[in-house]
């Protein structure tokens, strides 16, 4: 009993927040076309369930439902399945509620507390499209080079520093350099991925010692004694430095 009412109170609270971020009351009313949620299910706990689904993802209601033509909240039409994306989530949903029942509670035999369980936003982590700094970085540099993967790093690091949705860590461009450097002809945008990691994270060694390794695949011995001594410097037991200069400097 307590639980309901304390679950509806913050729904409601939750309601006029959407409603101040939008203008305009939403309409009221029972639902009417719930088709994974259970279909009795009070328009209060809905919005609560609604407000998950645009946190998670990172975006507003309008992102699945339609809007009227003065685009406030009452005018929006929630029951309509006109946009594909209120299609999608539908079977995200589903799939999400799969994961909870199926696969962990009957698989596993465990139950997890409400907070635990699987949501949008355990994949989503605040974006529409959940995919790694990585593969952002990679597809970036696939359609349009190397420029469109740096000016991208920067603006999602702009936008998103701080937040779930991606790892700025020092490992992520490492990591971006090293796909790179597998294709003999992409060997110095690698050594660019890696220059951009230092403006970051300017005491990487791991970052150097890549640098180390680019610059020895592209004959510049120089360079790359440089860059391993720096690697050295930073971090004293860097096996990998310590093996190249080794081998480099005899
Ligand atoms: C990521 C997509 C998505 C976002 C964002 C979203 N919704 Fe929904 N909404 C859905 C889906 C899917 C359903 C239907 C669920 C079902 O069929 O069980 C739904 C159903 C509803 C319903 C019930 C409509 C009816 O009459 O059946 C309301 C009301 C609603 N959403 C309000 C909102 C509000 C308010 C927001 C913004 C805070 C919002 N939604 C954000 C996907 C979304
Ligand atoms: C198990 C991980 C996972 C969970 C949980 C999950 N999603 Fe997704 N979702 C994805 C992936 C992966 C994609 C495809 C991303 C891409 O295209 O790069 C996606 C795509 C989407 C899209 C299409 C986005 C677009 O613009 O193309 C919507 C809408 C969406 N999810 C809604 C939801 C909602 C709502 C929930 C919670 C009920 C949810 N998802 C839970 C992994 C998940």
């Amino acid at each position: 009993m307590h639980r309901t009412f304390a679950c509806l109170t913050t729904a409601s609270f939750l309601m006029t927040t959407a409603i101040a971020a939008q203008g305009g009351p939403p309409q009221q009313g029972p639902p009417r076309n719930l088709q994974v949620l259970p279909r009795d299910m009070p328009r209060g706990q809905v919005m609560q369930v609604m407000r998950g689904f645009a946190g998670g993802l990172g975006v507003r209601c309008d992102y699945c439902h339609v809007e009227g033509p003065e685009k406030t909240m009452q005018s929006m039409d929630f029951a309509s399945d006109e946009k594909e994306t209120k299609k999608i989530a539908r079977e995200m949903l589903r799939m999400a509620m799969d994961i909870n029942t199926k696969y962990i509670t009957q698989t596993m035999g465990r139950t997890l507390t409400e907070r635990a369980q699987v949501g949008c936003i355990t994949c989503h982590h605040g974006v529409p499209r959940p995919r790694t700094l990585q593969a952002e970085l990679a597809a970036a540099y696939d359609s349009a080079g190397a420029d469109n993967a740096v000016a991208k790093y920067r603006a999602l690091r702009e936008q998103f520093y701080g937040r779930a949705a991606y790892d700025f860590g020092e490992m992520s461009l490492v990591e971006v350099a090293s796909d790179l450097g597998r294709k003999p002809d992409q060997r110095r945008d690698a050594l660019r991925m890696l220059q951009l990691n230092l403006e970051f994270y300017p005491k990487s060694a791991v970052t150097y010692t890549g640098l180390g390794s680019g610059s020895l695949q592209l004959g510049d011995t120089a360079a790359a004694i440089a860059s391993f001594q720096r690697a050295l410097d930073i971090d004293p037991d860097s096996p990998m430095a310590k093996r190249m200069l080794g081998v480099l400097k005899k």
